[in-house]
């Protein structure tokens, strides 16, 4: 008999042609929205494989509705926020996930951030749909310059390290923030500050650590006042890092200059949530890695680490490799 999967979502042309020719017993869910947390519970009942995406509550009230049948659960996404891994890696449960396939998308939409959030990009383009140009002014639609300046990276992995690399163009010095220095950092010519020193010193503070326990609200109330009244902030990884809220009043108050913002809490952000008024915000809908071929590579290697986990292999990308490791006695 076929192993049962469940696919949350309809994925990328070749991705779902991969799974066509697979001995799969496969379900796709075919609405664009993802599934309610109920619907998913009632559909992912008794399979062998699920295929999620970062829209999907995966918790041990579900892995136990799902049954202990499950083999593999693989996320086309590279944070796994949404799934409890450690109920997961107690059941036995590999979860795959994409890491790589992203980083350089994901670093070039921080770097596009950072230019159009500094230089008004949005503000300026609706004031000229509105007919609000009314002169080219010496003063008109100024902002700071991200050449030059100090960047602040807060989690020197894979796509820190790649917005890392774009920096080298425009001339920045490069500040990061990991609990252990990176081995990496040197050839990047990043240097190792401690989180404050980041923050009262970067023009730019850049976040690309994982959304867990350790990052919830790290850039809160008090991480925001020390940071520059100059300085802009660029959220690229997950809401959550950041206390949306104080970030709102900073904003409003200016304690910090302006936001760069792709990820939010919660997702999708209400149309009329009072982040989106403000002038001194570019908000994005969580496009990070919305280049074609990315997502095109993103749902293959998805496919790959579920089939991998059907098949009884380890996975090729797994989020919680501590599954493969015998039990402590
Ligand atoms: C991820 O993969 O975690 C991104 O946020 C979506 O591409």
């Amino acid at each position: 008999m076929s192993p049962s999967v469940f696919v949350t979502r309809m994925l990328p042309e070749p991705a779902m042609e991969r799974l066509q020719v697979a001995d799969v017993d496969l379900e796709v869910w075919p609405e664009p929205d993802p599934p309610s947390y109920e619907t998913l519970l009632h559909r992912a009942r008794g399979r062998h494989g699920l295929l999620t995406l970062l829209t999907d509550r995966i918790d041990a009230n579900l892995l136990d509705a799902v049954g202990p049948q499950l083999q593999v659960i693989s996320q086309m996404a590279v944070g796994v926020d949404n799934i409890d891994l450690q109920a997961c890696t107690e059941r036995g449960i590999p979860v795959g996930h994409t890491p790589g396939v992203l980083s350089d998308a994901v670093a070039d939409l921080t770097i596009g951030l950072m230019i159009a959030t500094a230089r008004r990009f949005f503000e300026a383009a609706a004031d000229l749909k509105a007919g609000r140009w009314r002169t080219w002014s010496p003063m008109g639609w100024v902002g700071p310059d991200l050449h030059g300046s100090t960047v602040g990276i807060i989690g020197l992995g894979r796509i820190g390290q790649a917005v890392a690399r774009r920096l080298q163009g425009f001339n920045v010095r490069i500040l990061y923030h990991n609990r252990h220095q990176h081995p990496a950092a040197d050839a990047l010519g990043a240097t190792w500050v401690t989180l404050d020193e980041l923050l009262a010193t970067s023009d730019f503070v850049s976040l690309h650590c994982p959304y867990t326990p350790d990052t919830h609200h790290l850039i809160n109330a008090d991480a925001l006042a020390t940071m520059k009244p100059t300085a802009i902030l660029i959220n690229t990884a997950r809401g959550g890092v950041v206390d949306q809220d104080a970030l709102l009043k900073a904003l409003r108050e200016g304690s910090i200059l302006a936001a760069g913002l792709d990820v939010f809490t919660p997702e999708p952000l209400p149309s009329t949530h009072p982040l989106l008024t403000l002038p001194n915000v570019v908000a994005l809908p969580h496009i990070g890695s919305a280049s074609i071929s990315t997502r095109i590579n993103m749902a293959l290697m998805a496919v790959d680490n579920l089939l991998a986990g059907l098949a009884g292999q380890p996975l090729p990308h797994c989020a919680n490799p501590e599954v493969y490791q015998p039990p402590t006695p």
